[in-house]
């Protein structure tokens, strides 16, 4: 139980010393040093300092009163006791002048049994030794009493039985422990102040640096990378700066980068946007224009034939009508095509890329080398169409671009991923200019194309040097049989 109680407070002690600032803790340590050694201090002092005091006001009383002793010894022995009073009077006065640093309270002449002979003040107002029955201690034959305040030394009369008694006041004694204890309270105090001062300024010095620290924390927390700790010293605080310094800095990097990667990718989507919307016009108009107007011409012949049969002439016209109708169907073919060649659907991505690359060659005045090696006959749908989409768009810039005599594919897999080589020796450009510029849609398209893969574009031109795009698209055949085996 005693236990619990203990666990208890032990803990709330804890609770508040560590929930208060580390200013507090050092204010609070070193006060309380400082207040426990000054008690300590204090304390010793004053009790090595009273006891040598007493000690020596002792050894002083002992000589003082062997020497009254052999003063009245002869009144003594005759029993004078008037004459005694007065001795004893006289000698209370001399030695309590202000010339003596000892005051004599009482002298007085007593024996054991408690009678009293003479006394240098009244009797009633002399101090009875009953007060302390017991001496503190013996000095060979001088007997001591103290009761805090008076210090008692009783010597034998020699040879007559009868005992001097001499009270010197311990006043002063009280005083200088006293005036000491003031004297060191007044530089305790001097030292909690210089101590506090010097705790505040060593808390201020080791604080300030951590303060810093929080509140860069803060802004960090905040999204604000921009923020710097001062290194104050080259301490453990001062190795924590600067590692915060360096994260901070490498915060700062990665979200510049994650902006710009934003940045492009959302310029990439708004232009993808836009070109899907252009195509479709293209599209639009494209119905519109020519197979719209096939389709018309159709209508109107029909109108023509059934005149026509009419009149009995039908055939020359129907033959008419057969050729706008191919004619209708392969502009709708071509608009399919276009849209997308349904050859990657049937045939697979190497028929696709050879009739594509026969195209190009035939428009374009070009030649164009494909070269596929070790290439799956089937990858996954997106992946053809990726790959396709990647290298329609490098042989349409070489047309729009190159003004090359020869462009070249090659694709192929090789150490896990399927790499595409689109090379031409055409004019070139600066990679480098095009990458800041925000037009760069097609050569963004490629680089996102192969991003969704976990692939990249390296760029490869010089002006006047010919271009080469490398491409290089992650792929495990095994992962993907397992894929399809359902
Ligand atoms: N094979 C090439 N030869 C010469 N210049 C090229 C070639 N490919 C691209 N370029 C240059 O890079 C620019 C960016 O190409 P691209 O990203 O495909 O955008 P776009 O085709 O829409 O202009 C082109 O305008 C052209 O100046
Ligand atoms: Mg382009």
């Amino acid at each position: 139980m005693n236990d619990l109680i203990r666990s208890n407070l032990l803990r709330r002690a804890w609770n508040i010393a560590g929930g208060v600032s580390i200013r507090v803790k050092v204010l609070g340590i070193v006060l309380s040093v400082i207040i426990a050694l000054g008690v300590i201090v204090i304390y010793q002092i004053r009790d090595v300092l009273t006891t040598r005091l007493i000690d020596s006001l002792e050894t002083q009383g002992i000589a003082l009163a062997g020497s009254m002793a052999d003063l009245v010894s002869n009144d003594v022995g005759l029993r004078r006791s008037n004459a005694l009073v007065t001795v004893l009077q006289e000698q209370q006065s001399h030695y309590s002048s202000n010339s003596h640093n000892t005051r004599v309270e009482f002298i007085y002449i007593a024996n054991d049994a408690g009678e009293v002979l003479a006394s240098s003040r009244t009797l009633s107002g002399h101090r009875p030794i009953i007060d302390a029955p017991e001496p503190i201690k013996m000095h060979d034959d001088a007997a001591i009493y103290f009761d805090g305040t008076i210090l008692e030394i009783a010597r034998p009369i020699r040879n007559t039985g009868w005992n001097l008694h001499l009270g010197l006041s311990s006043a002063s004694i009280s005083q200088t422990a006293i005036d000491v204890t003031l004297r060191l309270l007044v530089i305790m105090l001097i030292m909690i102040a210089v101590g506090f001062a010097a705790a505040i300024f060593l808390t201020w010095i080791l604080t300030r640096p951590i303060l810093d620290l929080v509140a860069a924390t803060d802004a960090v927390a905040q999204g604000d990378f921009s923020r710097r700790v001062p290194r104050w010293a080259d301490d453990e605080i001062g190795e924590l700066a600067t590692a915060f310094n360096a994260m901070t800095e490498a915060l700062e990097t990665a979200a510049h980068e994650r902006a710009e990667r934003d940045r492009l990718r959302e310029q990439y989507i708004s232009g993808v946007i836009v070109a899907q919307e252009n195509e479709r016009k293209r599209i639009a108009r494209e119905l519109h224009d020519s197979t719209g107007q096939s389709l018309t011409a159709l209508l109107v012949g029909l109108q023509d034939l059934k005149q026509a049969q009419a009149n009995g002439n039908s055939g020359a016209r129907i033959d008419r009508l057969r050729e706008v109708v191919s004619h209708a169907l392969d502009e709708v073919r071509g608009i399919a095509w276009r849209l997308r060649p349904s050859v990657l659907d049937d045939l697979g991505l190497p028929s696709a890329l050879e009739r594509l690359a026969d195209q190009y060659q035939r428009q374009q005045n070009m030649t164009v080398d494909l070269v596929m090696r070790g290439l799956p006959p089937r990858l996954p749908q997106t992946l053809e169409t990726a790959i396709y989409r990647i290298v329609q768009e490098g042989l349409t810039n070489i047309a729009r671009y190159a003004q090359a005599q020869t462009a070249s594919v090659v694709i192929g897999q090789r150490d896990d991923s399927i790499r595409i080589i689109i090379e031409d020796d055409g004019v070139g450009f600066d990679p480098k200019q095009i990458a800041q510029s925000s037009k760069s849609l097609g050569l963004q398209g490629i680089r996102e194309r192969a991003g969704l893969f976990g692939g990249t574009l390296e760029i490869d031109s010089t002006p006047g040097g010919g271009t080469s795009l490398f491409i290089a698209i992650p792929f495990q055949p095994e992962a993907q049989e397992e894929i399809q085996t359902p």
